[in-house]
């Protein structure tokens, strides 16, 4: 028997940072999905759906163990088989791991995927920040090219500007495993003159992660940072030339950016260009983060592979994104506006309303049924409130001659018409739109 869970009397209440999308929020979710995956096809990328589960060392080995997600945030499921699979933190690992699996790599480089859906975090939630939170991200792998860094940028620029909010790119660069090696070296040398200077969390992270206590958020240690040497000083010859590059690209491309030496990420897998898309307030302050990404050329093997796949990608914090953007922009077109409210009274007049429904849904009419026991009045007024252009009232009298009543809610005319003048009137009604 499976235990139960410990918050008996939340049985009708979501999980903590977890929530259900009605209404609005479900088509605005939608929307934002239909216009990203438009946008990412504009720039060439296609679709990839992964598991939402995964072998748990696809993220220890990949992400890293000692960042947050994997280290404290990771939903953990021993299963009856035996396997550690977790629910996916993140996005990335999942599709170098089905990269490998399906041999992508012998098809023409790069490969260039998108992909969306609910992450799994326990984190603490608050405002912005969920334990199922919705990403939408973009990978190009198999490839070192700069550009590709550009264009991953650019497309995630583009997803993110329909919005209507002003966005800034935060950039930085890790460079390659040898400058990060130099720079680590640097850094270690730099922190352990001032150890007692940065608080004491920081001070445990310099043995297991020490570039994280570049974007402490810590106020001791955030003053010593300002003296932290930088990693861009440290670059070898073509890390830099891979960083001006990308620079140069997004000048080209006219997208804002800043370059922002403490910008390091929270995962492990990144070397050469981090950045992250950074919302301003109406006060013209940068924000948060509605998104960032990297490249991530040791990923596949830090995983195990045998190989190096150089890769670049990002990922879109969907929640996020949808709350800063200005009112609606991501009604999707498909939401359906119901062209007719059937009221139906009368449990035997159930064939030939089957037959109606028919003919309506051929002629892409959109309907709500509503089997009714009250007064046809109760129907209109609903009708009414729900600004539905079109009743159609199939009573007694109608089923027997085989006729539907069709009543215009805007000039309240009333017509009777059988069903194949109705079949009509729908085919007419489509060729011309009101
Ligand atoms: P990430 O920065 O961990 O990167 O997440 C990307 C975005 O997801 C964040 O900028 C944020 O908007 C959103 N996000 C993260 N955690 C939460 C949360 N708890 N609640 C709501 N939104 C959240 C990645 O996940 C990388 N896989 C991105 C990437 C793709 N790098 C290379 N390829």
């Amino acid at each position: 028997m499976p235990k139960e869970s410990k918050n008996k009397n939340n049985l009708f209440q979501s999980p903590k940072g977890m929530r259900d999308f009605l209404g609005e929020k479900f088509y605005e979710k939608q929307g934002f999905y239909t216009r990203a995956e438009s946008i990412a096809g504009y720039y060439g990328f296609s679709g990839i759906e992964t598991p939402i589960v995964e072998h748990a060392e696809v993220f220890t080995k990949g992400v890293g163990e000692h960042t947050d997600i994997v280290e404290k945030e990771m939903y953990d499921l021993h299963t009856r088989g035996g396997d550690h699979l977790v629910m996916r933190p993140e996005g990335t690992a999942g599709v170098m791991r089905s990269y490998i699996e399906h041999g992508m790599s012998s098809l023409p480089q790069p490969i260039m995927l998108y992909y969306g859906g609910p992450f799994f975090r326990h984190d603490k939630p608050q405002k912005g920040r969920y334990r199922q939170l919705y990403q939408f991200g973009l990978e190009i792998i198999g490839s070192q090219k700069p550009e590709y860094d550009v264009l991953i940028i650019q497309t995630g620029f583009r997803i993110l500007k329909e919005t209507g909010r002003n966005i800034v790119v935060k950039i930085n660069s890790l460079g390659d495993s040898e400058t990060r090696k130099n720079y680590l070296k640097k850094l270690i040398n730099y922190y352990q003159k001032h150890e007692n200077e940065i608080s004491k969390k920081d001070r445990g992270r310099l043995s297991t992660n020490p570039l994280r206590v570049l974007d402490s958020k810590e106020p001791e240690t955030k003053e010593v940072n300002k003296n932290a040497p930088t990693c861009l000083e440290t670059l070898n010859t073509s890390s830099k030339a891979h960083f001006d590059m990308v620079i140069k690209g997004l000048s080209e491309a006219g997208i804002n950016y800043e370059i922002d030496h403490t910008l390091v990420r929270g995962l492990d897998y990144y070397s050469h260009t981090v950045f992250e898309f950074i919302v301003y307030d109406e006060n013209g302050q940068p924000s948060h983060a509605l998104g960032g990404g990297g490249r991530y050329d040791g990923l596949a093997r830090a995983m195990g592979y045998n190989k190096d796949i150089p890769a670049v990608g990002l990922g879109i914090g969907v929640d996020r994104t949808i709350e800063s953007a200005k009112k609606k922009v991501f009604i999707p077109q498909n939401k359906q506006h119901p062209d007719f409210y059937f009221i139906q009274t009368g449990e035997e007049l159930n064939n030939a309303s089957f037959h109606l429904r028919e003919i309506l849904y051929q002629n892409n009419a959109k309907v709500v049924f509503a089997p009714q026991k009250g007064s046809i009045g109760q129907g209109l007024g609903i009708a009414e409130n729900l600004k539905i252009p079109f009743v159609l009232i199939l009573g007694k009298d109608e089923a027997q001659d085989k006729t539907i009543t069709l009543r215009n809610m805007n000039n309240r005319e009333q017509q009777t018409l059988t069903f194949d003048e109705f079949d009509n009137y729908l085919k007419l009604m489509k060729k011309n739109p009101a």
